[in-house]
């Protein structure tokens, strides 16, 4: 379908003619996303990298918000981040220049991982409200400091699981809750790539040296290390920096699985296999690794991430009435057929005599009816369709109307530990027991 033909068809259309009914869902106009109030939140964004560009241009999208200055320890990143706002507001490496600001009234935060923990709690402690990108967490108690920070100063903080504001995964919120999939005890959801770029073997900038990045920043608290921009710029692989696949894939799968299902709970158990097969780079986490985990309520959750085979990013709910899957930004609903059926399999060894008589006795006990299958459906959004333009959104609106975000931090520290218990398995081989009493991963 074009883009013409979704305009055309306009929000909640029925498309006519495709192998299932396929619903267009369409973003509220960005002038319903502010609160009324008609004010702009100013902004500042820290760590204005790959991601932080990414949401500096969708922000930019967004009539609620204002971006009035940034941070970031590299030059180039600096001017990159400027560049994508396409603004000109004070820039410094130092973030702690933003939050003596009078003016900025909320953060978005996308430096490293390891960085969540310490820029979190200094922007909270000034009073700025946050939005941190996803996983909210390094460690198991980094989080666990964060909820204590926010809490403490009261503040409104979301995580940037953009999946959480996305429309197709809201729209399948809405139909787990009415029950339609009958019981649902087994989800699964894989995210794969094959590429370099996929498995973070991101090209090193010629003008990255000690004078244009401030590497002891970077490290901060992390092991001491000589000037390295592969490790700069390949946080990624590295432990001391990041979480590899589950810090930065599983976290998606398992915020959207989040979203849908309403757990807001860290698993119970953990188990991961997984392998460095293919990338043997010098990097200290596997390019696949898969996860079974036992959520609250009898639900099993299995995630993979494999770096060496493309395919798409899908979700699946198998419930006892319908599968529900989402490929990309495309949600189905298929109903099982749960009608009764006289067996057919088993009687294969009966008599003659006694198949018809068995048959005949079901029969009577369930005369025809007239119950037909219902039909496939199907959701899906326009091309183009941001959903880290909605996140911020709904962050921006929280901001101002001091109400609930789409992902607070219970529920992105529930996620990011549900992270840290997948690596835990991996690299102690054994089964990752979550204790709450605790707060930490038992072997
Ligand atoms: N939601 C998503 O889809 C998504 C996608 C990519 C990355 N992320 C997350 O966004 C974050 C950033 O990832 P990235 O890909 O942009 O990495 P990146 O390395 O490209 O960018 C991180 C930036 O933070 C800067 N930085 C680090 N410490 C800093 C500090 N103390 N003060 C100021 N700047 C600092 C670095 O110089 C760098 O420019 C990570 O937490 C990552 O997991 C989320």
């Amino acid at each position: 379908m074009t883009r013409r033909d979704f305009v055309r068809l306009g929000a909640g259309a029925v498309v006519a003619g495709a192998a299932v009914n396929r619903t267009l869902l369409e973003p509220a106009t960005l002038a319903a996303q502010t609160a009324g109030g008609g004010s702009k939140i100013r902004f500042a964004s820290i760590g204005t990298g790959i991601r932080g560009c990414d949401l500096l241009r969708s922000a930019r999208k967004l009539p609620n918000g204002v971006l009035v200055g940034t941070a970031d320890i590299y030059e180039m990143h600096q001017k990159a981040g400027l560049e994508a706002y396409g603004a000109d507001v004070p820039t410094s490496r130092d973030y702690r220049a933003l939050l003596d600001r009078k003016d900025v009234d909320a953060v978005i935060v996308a430096v490293t991982d390891h960085h969540h923990r310490r820029v979190v709690l200094d922007c909270v402690a000034a009073g700025k409200d946050v939005y941190c990108e996803k996983p909210m967490s390094h460690t198991v108690s980094d989080g666990f400091a964060m909820v204590e920070g926010i809490q403490a100063n009261k503040r409104i903080f979301q995580v940037g699981s953009q999946r959480v504001s996305n429309l197709v995964f809201k729209k399948a919120a809405e139909i787990y809750a009415s029950g339609r999939l009958g019981e649902v005890h087994f989800i699964e959801a894989h995210l794969d790539r094959n590429s370099p770029s996929g498995a973070w073997v991101y090209p090193i900038a010629s003008n990255c040296t000690p004078q244009t990045l401030d590497w002891n920043a970077f490290l901060v608290d992390a092991p001491q290390r000589a000037f390295d921009p592969v490790r700069y710029f390949r946080w990624r692989c590295f432990e001391d920096y990041g979480e590899g696949l589950p810090g930065d894939l599983f976290v998606h799968l398992l915020s959207g699985i989040q979203c849908i299902s309403g757990i807001n709970a860290a698993p119970q158990r953990a188990y991961s296999a997984g392998s460095l097969t293919y990338f043997k780079d010098g990097r200290d986490f596997p390019d696949l690794m898969t996860t079974l985990y036992d959520y609250p309520g009898e639900m099993k959750v299995s995630i993979r991430c494999n770096a060496n085979n493309g395919s798409q990013d899908t979700t699946i709910f198998y419930g006892k009435e319908a599968t529900m899957t989402i490929v990309g930004n495309t949600l189905t609903v298929t109903p099982q057929d749960t009608r009764p059926q006289a067996e057919g399999y088993s009687i294969g060894a009966w008599t003659a005599d006694e198949k018809d008589q068995y048959l005949k006795e079901w029969h009577a006990a369930n005369p025809a009816h007239a119950a037909t299958l219902g039909e496939a459906e199907s959701y899906t959004v326009t091309p183009g369709y941001d959903d880290t333009a909605d996140h911020i959104s709904n962050f921006f609106r929280a901001v101002e109307t001091r109400q609930r975000v789409a992902e607070d931090e219970i529920f992105g520290n529930h996620t990011a530990i549900a992270c840290h218990m997948a690596n835990h398995s991996y690299f102690h081989h054994n089964v990752a027991v979550w204790d709450a009493a605790t707060k930490t991963i038992k072997a």
